[in-house]
């Protein structure tokens, strides 16, 4: 990222001293687009009244039709407002014309939105890109969102979402990189360049914003919001990794997250925005408030009003209020008494005004018509960045006697209503997408196969046509089964108490079975799901996710072997949802699960993941041999041989962990340290390589310094997290230096 000149940071500076307290305290305020008029109760009420049922969608959408939107134009005029969250590139240019031409500093807007996994070219969610084990990848599509969406004014994505998460319960798992801290900071960094980095134009880039900070993937039991209880080094070594290195990324804005650390919201803990963010990790930047955040600190019991809220925010280093005018209405009185120094105020005007003056909003504060007509039609290199993606990121787990690929001409019985879905394909959090974009699984399977009927038969909310079952079963060779998750049931707000396949599903799979004919069951979910049954009866099990508009062309590929599964799981997949938590970097404990009753096990359910984290098949098959681990100095060089023995090309991602044998403190089994993508033509051998800094063999203690301890370690290799060569090494560490030691 480039750092702002000498003359910029002297600019911000000559503008802060000429701004009123008023006009400070409004660039900390993010106002939120509201609808008003023509309904009696608010706004929110008028959503749950819709959610809940007692008013039906159409009648919502009469009332949204009478109703008139405030965008708050006279505060912008008065210079009360630094934020606002817009998509319509039309209204982003006449608001940010009132702040930069009739407000008094001519200060322009910041336009932020949730562009999680794509804008107009929606690609796979998170999870499952994150699955690519391919950051360069990540770094492209993330490119792509910035220049598609900053062509709609939208100069600020509020991402990377990088919450580590490890219980599948959770509905956000689907947006962030998985449970590995060291995959989620490696994708983390990548995506913050692909935001950030291309300065060629104005045009092409924008700010991320790291969320959230953090634990928030920790929440208990895996229900949204809850509150979040974990031993420091637990912290250290997991939630915050991929925060530090994305700050050291030079990643702009950092988002605080709902949860309580230790018994403090994040929303107003110092620790964590003002030690750890600013001071230790050297955020330039600011910080916002999650929605409406602020406030709920005084239901969350740790402010007494709103009053009390809002100062204890700003004084912890909160810069932005999302949503609450909390600021707006009370930060004034709070540093004329004396509660909030005029300094706190500077120092987070100054950390907005000089994102602002880096986005080059002072010299580009609009949208070009040019800019606006860009994406009319999407270029045929989205399209193409999209599909790869999307097939990159698809899993194979399960493929008994090669029942894929499907060959071209076989008569296919396509079944499930995802299948024709386009706003299922898409995604939690996608918002931008157009219908003409995407291309349905049926879309697709028609293009690549020559006989495919439809039979709907059923969906995760639907009832099952027994008519349709049987058509399916006297139609096709075999059967291909669309089945999973709605988009809204992942995402945020969408935990699930029973991870297994929702509605009547399983019982349409027994149904389809029943016909005697092969069912290839094709997942479309945002996280995780419980799949014992379904892993023990269905011949093949291909992990669709929800991968954007090119889903349907993706699957197809895959299932008819154009293109060749090689995604990963960024997820452990439990057998049974009582298992949840369950993830692979696990401590040991001193009774590690085994034959024995007194050991850590269940008595009804396994104990391990039923697909491990870094788990994907392919269409060959590949032999791991002969583990070299050398000490060379301050690095060990890791070395293992792969060669294709199954009949076709296959690409594989070779993964590297270690373990830390004794430690000052228990040490995770595995811990992903590396990995290496190669593809491989039948029969091919090749040696992997792969350097681990010594550096890099260290941990978090619980008072946050990191430690290299001498002693013996085990270090693996494989394709996926269970199963490994391993090799034994002992390795000294004097006179390593890191960069890590806070204290
Ligand atoms: C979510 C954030 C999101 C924000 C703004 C919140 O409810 O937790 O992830 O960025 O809304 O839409």
């Amino acid at each position: 990222m480039t750092e702002l000149t000498k003359e910029q940071k002297q600019r911000v500076e000559e503008l802060l001293s000429k701004m009123t307290l008023d006009e400070k305290i409004g660039q900390m305020n993010q106002e939120s687009v509201s609808i008003v008029g023509g309904f009696d109760v608010s706004f929110e009420e008028l959503i749950e009244m819709m959610t809940d049922g007692r008013i039906s969608k159409e009648e919502f959408g009469k009332i949204m039709n009478t109703a008139e939107t405030d965008y708050h134009e006279e505060d912008i005029r008065k210079g009360l407002v630094g934020s606002l969250m817009v998509q319509d590139p039309k209204i982003a240019n006449e608001l940010q014309k009132i702040a930069v031409k009739e407000s008094r500093l001519g200060i322009p807007l910041i336009f932020g939105l949730d562009v999680i996994h794509g804008f107009r070219s929606v690609y796979p969610i998170a999870i499952a890109e994150a699955g690519t084990f391919e950051p360069e990848l990540f770094e492209k599509t993330a490119a792509m969102a910035a220049r598609e969406s900053r062509a709609a004014g939208v100069v600020w994505h509020f991402a990377p979402m990088i919450d580590v998460a490890r219980d599948a319960r959770w509905g956000r798992v689907s947006e962030g990189p998985g449970e590995d801290p060291y995959l989620a900071s490696v994708f983390a960094g990548a995506k913050v360049r692909g935001l950030q980095n291309d300065h060629s134009s104005a045009e092409n880039y924008v700010a991320a914003c790291l969320k959230h900070f953090v634990g928030y993937g920790a929440c208990e039991a895996g229900r949204d919001y809850n509150t979040v209880s974990m031993a420091n080094h637990v912290l250290y070594n997991n939630y915050l990794v991929p925060f530090r290195e994305a700050v050291k990324e030079g990643a702009q804005t950092v988002m605080a997250s709902f949860n309580d650390l230790n018994g403090v919201p994040n929303t107003v803990n110092p620790f964590a925005l003002k030690k750890l963010l600013k001071e230790q990790y050297g955020l330039q930047g600011f910080v916002v408030s999650d929605a409406n955040a602020i406030r709920e600190c005084v239901i969350h019991g740790i402010a007494e009003d709103e009053k009390d809220a809002g100062m204890q925010a700003a004084n912890a280093g909160m810069d932005m209020d999302m949503g609450t005018e909390i600021y707006a209405k009370y930060l004034k009185t709070a540093v004329e008494t004396g509660r909030v120094s005029v300094e706190t105020v500077n120092d987070a005007v100054r950390r907005i005004l000089r994102v602002k003056t880096w986005l080059g909003l002072f010299d580009h504060p609009y949208v070009t018509k040019e800019a606006m007509e860009r994406y009319e039609t999407l270029p045929q290199e989205h399209v193409a960045l999209s599909l790869e993606a999307a097939e990159k990121s698809i899993v194979l787990l399960k493929n008994e006697n090669e029942l894929l690929p499907l060959k071209r001409d076989m008569k296919i019985s396509l079944v499930g209503k995802l299948a024709e879905s386009r706003e299922e394909i898409i995604g939690a959090w996608a918002m931008s997408w157009k219908e003409k974009d995407c291309v349905t699984i049926l879309e697709g399977m028609q293009q690549e196969f020559s006989q495919v009927s439809y039979f709907p038969c059923g969906g995760p909310a639907d009832v099952i046509s027994e008519e349709d079952i049987q058509k399916a079963g006297e139609y096709g060779d075999v059967i291909v089964a669309v089945l999973g998750e709605l988009v809204s049931m992942s995402g945020e707000a969408s935990s699930r108490s029973d991870i297994t396949m929702p509605g009547r599903q399983k019982e349409l799979l027994q149904k389809l079975l029943a016909t005697g004919k092969p069912v290839v069951l094709v997942l479309m979910n945002g996280r995780p799901l419980a799949l014992q049954w379904e892993s023990e009866k269905i011949s093949a099990i291909v992990e669709g996710w929800h991968l954007g508009i090119q889903m349907g062309n993706a699957i197809a590929h895959v299932l008819s072997g154009t293109c060749a599964p090689e995604g990963k799981l960024a997820s452990s997949f439990p057998a049974v949802t009582g298992q949840c938590p369950v993830y692979y970097n696990h401590p040991n404990t001193g009774r590690p699960a085994g034959k024995s009753k007194f050991t850590s096990r269940y008595l009804d359910a396994p104990f391990d993941a039923l697909y491990p984290f870094g788990f994907g098949l392919h269409y060959t098959t590949f032999e791991y041999s002969r583990l070299k681990v050398e000490e060379c100095e301050q690095e060990l060089h890791i070395s293992v041989s792969l060669k294709n023995t199954g009949k076709r090309e296959g690409t594989e991602t070779v993964q590297f962990y270690m373990q830390d044998i004794a430690a000052t403190l228990v040490r995770p089994v595995r811990e992903l340290k590396g990995f290496t993508k190669v593809t491989l033509q039948p029969g091919e051998e090749k040696t992997e390589e792969y350097t681990l800094a010594k550096e890099n063999m260290g941990f978090w203690n619980n008072e946050g310094v990191y430690r290299l301890e001498d002693g013996i370690f085990h270090i693996y290799a494989g394709g996926n997290s269970r199963d490994t060569l391993m090799q034994e090494i002992e390795v000294t560490f004097e006179h390593v230096i890191t960069d890590r030691d806070y204290d």
